[in-house]
């Protein structure tokens, strides 16, 4: 287990970073590259553990698959083309891989099985299985952890209602959807991601969406395609954060994928009067991106509650961190999800900024920050979880004295250069 030592409070820096590759929509090109027929060329893919347990998911179902210096290159033997699996499927830390292969395997006409690490096998699963098996999946167990064993059988479209605001919930029943006879149709109660739909689009696959609605009819076979993956917004929002907080820097961050229901980290910082800009605003394979630019402002406390909350959610460790360095109070609630990510982040995040002595308190359903300007060095733990041990390295570069966090590994999760990147912004003037 690897710990990150942040000696001192950082200098002001200046930079331009090329973040990795978007998380979501790279494990959805492997996903969508492998039911399409013939080649898929993904650019700016991310490699990271996440999206490789995807990978290695979809090659133990017999889909060649090539990962080459940012790129992937994915030979789709189409919709029907999937082969049993060798293996348990090992979805590692990866709910997004979990959950939206648990939607693609129910349509399939062989057993499968899905397995995960420790925090993933804790992680609520029956937001899944309850409606795959209204469209008649046969889901062995009680289902509402992993593991899960799937027989694979014909299933029929349903007008699902999700009770959870969630991407991979809606991602998962339009994939099984994609087979269903019928119409799939699901509705959420707030908006979430929508980079299935969008790539779906993209390969030719008619869809509609109105509002909070979503329908996809089963699928015709569809052609294999080329992919622009632009950066994370995830990975870019903790150097948003440091620029933010450290007196006279600035940082562009190039090729950020600026989907609108995840960019509720900009609106947030913009309302907390941060000093952010968007240049080269463009449109790429039906997703929009541009460069993001953060300067060092004063901050002030927020709101954040609503839809904010859905389009923000991966963001909202690195956003708390922000609050604990911005004048007056920030309030975060109707964030419950928070719960059930990779760790609880409610109690992560508040157990360990209140260990560099953040003023900070943990509610049933989000935290209350009061911003003191000033935190100290400590000695503190990442709970196995990517992004918080990146939100305390960002906390870190703003606290007197040195900060040890402890179990780091994790950041290969999402974001494996962040050390790399992190060392040269310390270390830069
Ligand atoms: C993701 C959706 C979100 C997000 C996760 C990735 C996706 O989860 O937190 O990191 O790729 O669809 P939920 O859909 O469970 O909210």
């Amino acid at each position: 287990m690897t710990d990150l030592i942040v000696k001192k409070n950082f200098h002001a820096f200046s930079a331009e970073i090329t973040p990795p590759g978007d998380k979501s929509i790279s494990h959805r090109a492997i996903i969508l590259g492998s039911l399409a027929r013939g080649k898929t060329r993904a650019r700016g893919f991310l490699s990271s553990r996440d999206t490789l347990a995807t990978v290695n998911a979809v090659r133990h179902m017999g889909i060649d698959v090539n990962v080459n210096a940012g790129e992937v290159q994915i030979l789709g033997k189409g919709l029907f083309g999937l082969k049993m699996p060798r293996d348990i499927i090992d979805a590692e830390n990866s709910g997004t891989t979990a959950r939206l292969l648990a939607g693609l395997l129910s349509a399939q006409n062989f057993p499968s099985a899905i397995t995960g690490d420790l925090s993933l096998r804790r992680r609520p699963m029956s937001r899944i299985t309850v409606p795959l098996r209204k469209m008649g999946a046969k889901i062995l167990g009680r289902g509402e952890t992993l593991p899960i064993h799937i027989t694979g059988s014909e299933l029929e479209g349903i007008e699902y209602d999700s009770p959870v605001a969630s991407a991979q919930v809606k991602s998962s029943l339009l994939l099984a959807g994609l087979y269903a006879r019928g119409k799939t149709c699901v509705t959420e109660p707030k908006r979430t991601r929508d980079h299935t739909e969008r790539m779906l689009s993209h390969f030719g696959v008619p869809l509609k969406v109105s509002e909070n609605c979503v329908s996809i009819d089963s699928a015709e076979e569809f052609s294999g395609t080329e992919l622009e993956i632009p950066s994370d917004i995830s990975s870019a929002a903790f150097l948003i954060v440091a620029a933010l907080i450290n007196p006279g820097s600035e940082i562009v961050i190039k090729n950020v994928g600026l989907n609108p229901l995840r960019t509720g980290v900009l609106d947030i910082f913009l309302e907390m009067g941060g000093d952010i800009s968007i240049e080269n605003f463009r449109e790429c394979c039906g997703e929009p991106v541009g460069d993001v630019i953060a300067r060092h402002c004063i901050l002030n406390g927020v709101r954040i509650e609503g839809e904010l909350v859905s389009r923000a959610i991966d963001e909202l460790p690195v956003i708390s961190v922000a609050a604990c360095f911005a004048e007056g109070q920030t309030v975060i609630s109707e964030a419950e999800e928070l719960r059930v990510k990779e760790t609880d982040r409610i109690r992560a995040m508040t157990e360990e900024l209140s260990k560099l002595g953040a003023d900070i308190q943990e509610m049933r359903d989000g935290m209350v920050i009061n911003g003191t300007q000033e935190l100290h060095g400590a000695r503190c733990h990442s709970h196995g979880d990517h992004r918080v041990a990146m939100s305390l390295a960002v906390a870190a570069t703003r606290a007197l004295g040195e900060t040890v966090i402890e179990d780091t590994d994790c950041v290969s999760v999402s974001f494996p250069g962040f050390f790399q990147i992190f060392d040269e912004l310390e270390n830069r003037k």
